[in-house]
């Protein structure tokens, strides 16, 4: 089978396309054969040596964490799933590995792909909606009724961030670029500002949840953006948000959180749920064949792709 791996930590010219055998699935596990994965920052953040403890000593290193394809084989002990049967989740493992023909994969981090989607738009959805669902349910507490700021709306993360924030009952205000207003006031944003124009901590009311997607705010920079008990929300683990996340642990008034997404089949049921409700659907803003995954890289580092990045396999 086709597999992409790197032997250093480096730009996209380290990547490499590769065969290799096609993996046994373990006790537990499910192999998959990969239709279409997805790409998130986080493989060009690992694969340039940002991880490297958590990531591991080993090389060569496989890439992916999204991935969408059919059951090929069950490992012992596994139920609920056939062969055949289309399937969608994300890897949690840093050993990583859905850049590939087939990947064995752990049953609790895959459900039945979402219905009236192809391979491609579920593969789109996992670490981002995940992500997105964690935040604004699990860590802010978002409802019918909330309000939420949505900062970075337009990316892989926000575009989802901005459906979801909806179906759980909230009134979003986003953040994006002026190119990409028109795009993520379709998604169903309620207010959208252009954060060249408006920063961030000029928007005024007091919300929720802050969810800082793109990452560059702080909770005291926004924390008078904040209802008495509301939530900022952080994606990136730095100094400051983990210091803040601390800080306000046991806060039960406004509070810092930082999410780290974790990948679980009873969430990857809800969205599928709501992508068959129609309150869901991935924006793919390009399609690239394994081979091309290079190029796909060197896109997701640029940081400006509005919707998600998808490998279409065979
Ligand atoms: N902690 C976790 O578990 C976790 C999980 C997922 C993601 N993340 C992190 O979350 C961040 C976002 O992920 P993503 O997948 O959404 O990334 P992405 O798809 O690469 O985000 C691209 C978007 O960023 C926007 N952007 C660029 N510069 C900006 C700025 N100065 N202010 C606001 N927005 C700006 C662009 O919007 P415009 O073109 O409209 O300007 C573009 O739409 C990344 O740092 C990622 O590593 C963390």
């Amino acid at each position: 089978m086709k597999v992409v791996e790197y032997d250093r930590y480096g730009g996209p010219e380290v990547i490499e396309l590769r065969e290799a055998p096609v993996p046994q699935p373990a006790r537990g596990e499910v192999l998959v054969r990969v239709h279409a994965a997805a790409l998130n920052p986080k493989d060009a953040l690992v694969r340039a040596g940002k991880f490297k403890r958590l990531a591991g000593p080993d090389f060569p290193k496989r890439m992916g964490y999204d991935l969408a394809g059919e059951v090929a084989a069950l490992g012992e002990g596994v139920r609920g799933l056939v062969v055949g049967q289309a399937v969608y989740g994300m890897i949690q493992s840093w050993t990583a590995g859905a850049f590939a023909d087939y990947a064995a994969v752990p049953q609790s981090e895959l459900a039945a792909a979402p219905k009236g989607l192809g391979h491609a738009e579920a593969a789109a959805i996992p670490l981002a909606a995940l992500t997105a669902l964690q935040a604004l349910r699990d860590l802010a507490r978002v409802g019918p009724g909330s309000s939420v700021v949505i900062h970075g709306a337009s990316g892989g993360v926000g575009t989802l961030a901005v459906q979801i924030a909806k179906a759980l009952g909230a009134r979003v205000i986003a953040l994006c670029g002026a190119d990409s207003a028109a795009l993520v006031r379709s998604l169903g944003a309620d207010e959208v500002h252009d954060y060249r124009r408006t920063a961030p901590t000029q928007l005024s009311g007091h919300h929720q949840a802050f969810f800082d997607v793109f990452g560059n705010q702080y909770y005291r920079g926004v924390k008078h953006l904040l209802s008495a008990r509301g939530t900022y929300v952080s994606t990136v683990p730095n100094a400051r948000n983990i210091r803040d996340h601390l800080l306000t642990w046991l806060s039960l008034r406004r509070k810092a959180r930082l999410v780290v997404v974790r990948s679980k089949r009873v969430d990857l049921e809800t969205l599928a749920a709501w992508v068959a409700e129609g309150r869901l659907k991935p924006v793919i803003a390009a399609r690239f064949p394994l081979a091309e995954v290079r190029q796909a890289h060197a896109m997701i580092q640029g940081k400006k792709t509005h919707g998600k990045i998808v490998l279409e396999l065979g």
